[in-house]
């Protein structure tokens, strides 16, 4: 049975995953939410004008009332700043599956910070909320990422192809990666 509980806290050895905050605004914008090159393979941004950041963040409050909703900002203790965001973006109670996705700002890049927040945040959500399969899916160009699935112990299902257009309105291609939880009959 799947047991929503929302977004809590979770504190790993360099990390607080906790829900967003309005004061983090400045963290989100200055770390990725203005930075094109963190956003490279993402569909959103960058965003020249804070208010919009503020605006992306307020919604995600208000989304917090929804047990349903798994959505952390990422707090680097040592520096006491956000410097990126993990979440579940989509999700099947019927299948007991959820989708999870994720980014930092490139200056943190290189530190094994995703890698630290992923493992907690699929311990949170096979453990405590009971999804049995998790997956993650990346552009086939983003290799780094798809280290992060590999290094989390997620494994290579399937590459699907001319799934949407990138910035440059190329086509491209998802690898995507899964962890099941329970044997698979
Ligand atoms: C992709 C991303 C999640 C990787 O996170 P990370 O914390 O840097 O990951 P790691 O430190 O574990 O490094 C993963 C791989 O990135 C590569 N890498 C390491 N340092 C790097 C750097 N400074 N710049 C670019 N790539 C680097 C390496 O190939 C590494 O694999 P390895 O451990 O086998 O050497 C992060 O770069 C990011 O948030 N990117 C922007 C958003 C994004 O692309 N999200 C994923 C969408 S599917």
């Amino acid at each position: 049975m799947i047991n929503h509980i929302g977004t809590n806290s979770i504190e790993t050895i360099r990390l607080i995953l906790r829900r967003f905050k309005e004061e983090d605004t400045y963290d989100m914008h200055k770390n990725w939410a203005s930075d094109k090159e963190s956003l490279k393979f993402l569909s959103w941004g960058p965003y020249s004008d804070m208010g919009v950041t503020k605006g992306r963040i307020g919604t995600w409050i208000r989304q917090y009332d929804d047990k349903k909703v798994y959505n952390w900002a990422i707090y680097l203790k040592s520096i006491k700043e956000v410097i990126g965001q993990i979440s579940v973006e989509i999700s099947s109670d019927k299948e007991k599956s959820c989708e999870i996705g994720y980014c930092i700002g490139k200056e943190f890049w290189g530190r094994e910070i995703v890698l630290e927040a992923l493992r907690a945040v699929m311990h949170y959500l096979s453990s405590e909320v009971g999804y049995e399969k998790i997956i993650a899916r990346h552009d086939v160009q983003n290799t780094a990422s798809g280290r992060v699935m590999q290094k989390a112990g997620m494994k290579f299902q399937k590459r699907l192809l001319n799934v949407g257009h990138r910035r440059d309105g190329s086509l491209y291609d998802v690898d995507v990666y899964v962890k099941y939880y329970k044997e698979v009959k």
